[in-house]
């Protein structure tokens, strides 16, 4: 049992419905249990169903992310965009930034970095996502990789209580593939590095995602400094989701 607050982060991605919702109402029974009050759960639904998430999850302990945000503020004639500004109004708590998913489509480090900038200044929490591709990690440059995401994607970022580091590798993500624990265990190591760089005596929190799921969840909990998890498609079952939950705190 670990004392430590652990997220547990539902990112629905491109699924999900007005029906779908109540598929969490086990989940918000389950997250009233005193003895998963150390979870923090936060669910990020597609835009569409935003507003049912929020309301539906209004006096309960689970927090409604975005999986995105613009990365120009306010209003403005942007045709199908987001602002942080509009997230924050409607009752957002969280947005995810960079995931590889937006990246594939056309996220550059420069634009996630003024989404950063935004959401943290928009008072939002960030789930910022790094990791490395299949054939970057073959060519031994993981490390650079995510030096260069964070060095790029933290630029001038000052509230950094606000951020949470999401640790995806791409190869990883939808794959059923999990790093080895030695190499997971490496690769935090090495965004703490780099982050101490950016900030040294500051507790940068580290999530993990990509594949996480109730059968490998108590092989990903040894991995020491980790404070949570991303966790797309099994978090779309609630009973999946509520077991991870229970594992990590067994
Ligand atoms: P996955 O997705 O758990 O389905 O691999 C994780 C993510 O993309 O955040």
């Amino acid at each position: 049992m670990t004392n430590k607050y652990k997220y547990f982060v539902a990112n629905w991605k491109m699924f999900g419905n007005k029906k779908s919702i109540n598929l969490i109402n086990k989940v918000i029974k389950f997250s009233k249990l005193s003895k998963f009050r150390k979870a923090k759960i936060v669910y990020c639904p597609p835009y569409t169903i935003l507003g049912d998430f929020i309301k539906k999850l209004k006096n309960t302990n689970i927090k409604v992310g975005a999986q995105n945000c613009h990365f120009i503020d306010g209003d403005g004639p942007y045709t199908g965009f987001i602002s942080a500004k509009m997230l924050k109004k409607i009752g957002c708590d969280y947005t995810i930034i960079g995931h590889s998913e937006q990246r594939y489509f056309g996220d550059t480090d420069e634009k996630i970095n003024k989404k950063i900038l935004l959401a943290t200044k928009n008072n939002l929490n960030v789930f910022f996502c790094v990791g490395e591709k299949l054939n970057e990690k073959r060519k031994n440059l993981t490390s650079k990789v995510l030096k260069n995401q964070l060095l790029k994607g933290l630029k001038k970022v000052k509230k950094l209580n606000k951020l949470i580091i999401a640790y995806e590798p791409v190869w990883s993500i939808g794959s059923g593939k999990i790093p080895s624990n030695a190499e997971l265990s490496k690769n935090i190591m090495i965004l703490r590095s780099i982050l101490k760089k950016i900030k040294k005596n500051f507790k940068f929190k580290i999530l993990y995602g990509g594949s996480v799921n109730e059968k490998n969840i108590e092989l990903l909990n040894k991995i020491k400094n980790i404070d949570g998890f991303l966790i797309g498609g099994s978090s779309q079952k609630s009973n999946k989701f509520i077991d991870i939950i229970k594992k990590t705190y067994n």
